[in-house]
């Protein structure tokens, strides 16, 4: 079988090599697609691949197309909403991501996101602390619990919501639960996110949650910029001169919101949340695992697409 790591933004050497190793390992053949920039290069390099890892890369119904071979697409990381599910169930090919594997990566840039806004963005005016502040975990799955356990040890209160866990598990996870959405944003000096892009959760975050936040307080984004009601934030930070934003990728908005807000602003240039050695190499040598153990016993434990 041949499979095609085609990443726009690489994997550190040592992921890459580790990913070579296991593939052709298994007697599959490796091949290496980076820094393509178009999507029609991914499309035509897919066309006689049978396996795909990929991270952010956009996998479109055009590229599912293109690849008539495939039978797998393993997402290296979380959020697989750069993934056409619904053309890849209709050609029959598995979709998987791998959790938790970058997430500690992700956790330490929330944090980091934190100290720096606190700090003001490291330029020498007088700044705050963020012991003693709330944090507010918006979604406690495998980042939101790392930020929260991280955030404790730096003497942060920890509140959290979430969907899909009860009071009982967000509390054993460390987090004292927020009653809902709209008592965690009221109440945290920090509201970190966490929830991945759907079509429930697109926009979701605007005006009012924003302006709802307690005085000083800061909104860190180190899941997906579409969460984000833009037009909403842009006139929260208006109206609410204390209000900080910092984004792990930049809104389309974000020249204005610069130019506006100055360092109340801070977008990353591109998504660097899990750039890290280790987060590449954990979730690139799991998705090349995935692959394997999928074509040697047709195990679908991490398939998203079910
Ligand atoms: C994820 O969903 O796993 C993170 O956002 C990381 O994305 P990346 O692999 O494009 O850096």
């Amino acid at each position: 079988m041949k499979i095609l790591v085609a990443t726009d933004k690489p994997f550190a050497k040592k992921a890459v090599d580790g990913i070579r190793e296991i593939v052709e390992g298994a007697g599959h053949e490796f091949a290496l697609l980076e820094k393509y920039g178009d999507g029609a290069v991914l499309a035509e390099a897919a066309a006689d691949a049978d396996a795909l890892i990929v991270r952010s890369d956009k996998v479109s119904a055009d590229v599912l197309n293109a690849a008539g071979r495939l039978k797998i697409v393993v997402r290296a990381g979380a959020g697989f909403d750069n993934i056409d599910l619904q053309a890849a169930s209709a050609k029959g090919v598995v979709v998987m991501n791998t959790p938790g594997q970058n997430s500690n990566a992700v956790a330490e840039l929330a944090i980091a996101m934190m100290i720096f806004m606190a700090r003001t963005q490291f330029t020498p005016s007088t700044g705050t602390e963020i012991a003693g502040k709330t944090v507010g975990i918006q979604a406690f799955g495998n980042v939101g619990r790392l930020v929260g356990a991280k955030a404790a040890a730096l003497g942060m209160k920890v509140s959290a919501v979430d969907p899909f866990l009860s009071e009982e598990q967000i509390a054993a996870g460390g987090a004292e639960p927020a009653v809902s959405v709209e008592a965690l944003y009221a109440n945290s000096d920090y509201v970190s996110v966490h929830i991945p892009a759907t079509p429930q959760t697109i926009g979701s975050i605007g005006y009012k949650l924003i302006t709802s936040m307690p005085k000083g307080a800061t909104l860190v984004n180190t899941a997906r910029k579409e969460v984000i009601d833009e037009a909403g934030l842009e006139k929260a930070l208006e109206d609410r001169p204390d209000l900080k934003y910092i984004t792990d990728v930049a809104p389309d908005n974000y020249g204005t919101l610069k130019e506006k807000f100055g360092l109340r602003v801070f977008a990353t240039p591109k998504k660097m949340g899990a750039q890290t050695a280790e987060a590449n190499i954990n979730a690139g040598l799991a998705a090349a695992r995935q692959i394997v153990n999928y074509f040697a016993t047709g195990d679908t434990r991490f398939q998203v697409n079910k």
